[in-house]
């Protein structure tokens, strides 16, 4: 059962590099003696455990008294952070040093959400005054689309507002704008298009007119072939509806790296906004890559949402690490990856609103940390990222918390709660305490289940039959973070987003990897790019006379053209 999951991981990775090191030897040595200690001994020995084990900043309080550790497991991945050089990483990563190796440049998002006045220069630009710059230009025209003053081709107003981008350029919008709808201006009308099915971009404008659409193409290598296409088959759509091929002039935007392709694909230079290439996809809702969240919220609450992600940058960078609340969740993460052998990472947000909130991590985490070579070009020796899932609870009570209560597998779970819902049905100011309290009970609830379970003794003296005590009985001593607000606000939710994204940056140091590279998406692209080209020469059939590819997948594409012709 669960007691067979928690073997050190370390115990069966190549005890080199980095798990030879003294720091993580010593909390090797420590897991083993800590041995079966479980929660319920550590929360008996420690009344105060509760209350210790947090921390605040930015507005979020976390509690991480519910994790396996006592103060020296903490005082000895404070060590571990000391030995990788976690704050002269921090510092290099906040000047502006090439700290994307691997690519030879600067991962500099952090500029993307400095005040105005402050200024970072990096190759001669000061990138903080450019940043603002692009703030302005992206205020000026999401006032103008908001205000009903920006005019489509035909005189009317913009009223439907389609983000096309897919990644970095689809999910931090698309998740910003679900989680802040609240915020939103409600006559505009959002979607946000990324799959390359049709069915995608399809669904989003049907019943739209388009005289009275904007499309964002976002695509920081104005290159992806997902985005290209919905991009082409938006030009068509909008053209064949308004007749006029000039109609792309007054509906189409670009956000882009790559201004040059935006202007070949016919968006007139003063309809693009910049983006730079010290900002990763995954890094860029504060960036022009946030002109659908601006257009949606306003340009004040935007920046309110920048002002949340500086407050947790500033935090995150001046905080010594015992209190340093993303640099204590990105140790964690690595206590329950690497010593208690735990997988995944579940996260499950308490707020409907952060239904996107999974899906984001996903490629914040996966892509940054999903690597198997150090900055040093050599095996990393030990687990990096987790696998990142999750859906907002209650919902996933009723589905998959089953598993997470009794399955065989450990899943340490990131609870986020608010102490305010966003009003309810029954009116904008009327606030329904009872179905937010709810709610809550329910995540306090979860946390405390999974942390404490429920015993054989405790069920036998509650009366249930022998034969039935097995089944019934939950082990508990399960891992999790509790992380609250007050309110899902921009500011909240700037500083939600930027604790994952440096406690991310944490776990990378640590295992001493790029998190700001992602070759690995690489190969599959190359592929799909030769076998589209095989797909586009008609009649050509892929059989055992001309193998292409494995007998697999020349057999799939053999079945794919059959399908495909039935379909005639
Ligand atoms: O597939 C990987 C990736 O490069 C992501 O890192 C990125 O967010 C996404 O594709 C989209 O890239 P672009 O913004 O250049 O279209």
């Amino acid at each position: 059962m669960y007691g067979a999951v928690a073997a050190p991981a370390a115990g069966s990775e190549i005890v080199t590099g980095l798990s030879a090191t003294s720091a993580w030897q010593a909390l090797a040595s420590h897991h083993v003696q800590m041995g079966g200690v479980d929660l319920r001994a550590l929360f008996a020995n420690d009344p105060e455990r509760g209350t210790r084990f947090t921390s605040e900043a930015a507005g979020l309080y976390l509690d991480y008294s519910k994790n396996r550790v006592d103060a020296q497991t903490m005082g000895l991945l404070a060590a571990l952070a000391r030995a990788c050089r976690l704050r002269e990483r921090v510092d290099a990563m906040f000047n502006g040093d090439a700290v994307n190796t691997t690519e030879r440049r600067a991962a500099l998002h952090t500029a993307l959400r400095a005040p105005s006045g402050q200024s970072l220069w990096v190759d001669g630009v000061d990138v903080v005054a450019d940043v603002h710059m692009v703030l302005d230009r992206m205020t000026a025209f999401s006032d103008q689309i908001r205000r009903g003053l920006w005019l489509g081709h035909t005189g009317q107003p913009i009223r439907n507002v389609i983000n096309i981008g897919i990644g970095g350029s689809d999910l931090g919008p698309a998740m910003a704008y679900t989680a802040l709808r609240h915020y939103s201006q409600r006559d505009l009308n959002f979607a946000f298009v990324a799959n390359v099915d049709g069915a995608a971009l399809a669904e989003a404008t049907r019943c739209l007119d388009a005289g009275k659409t904007l499309f964002i193409i976002c695509s920081k290598s104005f290159h992806t072939p997902e985005t290209m296409a919905n991009a082409q088959a938006a030009r068509s759509w909008c053209i064949a509806q308004l007749g006029d091929a000039a109609a792309v002039a007054r509906h189409f935007i670009a956000v882009s790296a790559n201004i040059e392709a935006a202007c070949a694909f016919g968006i007139a230079p003063e309809q693009t906004f910049p983006l730079w290439d010290w900002v990763g996809g995954r890094y860029s809702m504060a960036s022009a890559i946030g002109l659908s969240t601006m257009i949606a919220i306003g340009a004040d609450q935007f920046r309110d949402m920048l002002a949340g992600m500086h407050a947790m940058d500033e935090h995150f960078r001046q905080t010594p690490v015992e209190n340093n609340m993303p640099a204590l969740m990105g140790l964690l993460a690595v206590w329950n990856n690497n010593f208690l052998g735990a997988q995944t990472q579940a996260v499950l947000p308490y707020a409907q609103d952060l239904s996107r909130f999974p899906a984001y991590l996903q490629q914040l985490t996966m892509e940054s940390n999903g690597k198997h070579v150090t900055h040093k070009s050599v095996p990393v020796g030990v687990q990096t990222s987790p696998i990142v899932w999750g859906v907002p609870g209650t919902n996933g009570q009723h589905s998959f918390y089953q598993l997470l209560h009794q399955g065989t597998r450990l899943v340490p779970c990131d609870f986020i709660g608010f102490g305010r819902g966003v009003p309810s049905i029954a009116g904008e100011e009327v606030h329904d305490h009872r179905q937010n309290d709810l709610l809550m009970a329910n995540l306090f609830a979860q946390a405390e289940a999974l942390a404490f379970g429920r015993t054989a003794d405790g069920l036998r003296v509650e009366g249930v039959e022998e034969a039935f005590v097995p089944y019934r009985v939950c082990e508990g001593n399960r891992p999790s973070n509790t992380v609250m607000a007050h309110r899902l606000t921009p500011y909240t939710l700037g500083a939600l987003v930027v604790l994952y994204e440096h406690s991310v940056f944490t776990q990378a140091v640590i295992w001493d990897i790029d998190c700001f590279d992602q070759w690995g998406v690489e190969l599959g692209k190359v592929l799909a790019e030769g076998i589209a080209a095989e797909l586009a020469v008609a009649d050509l059939d892929v059989d055992e006379s001309a193998p292409l590819h494995d007998s697999s997948t020349n057999a799939l594409l053999r079945r794919y053209r059959h399908l495909r012709r039935e379909d005639k």
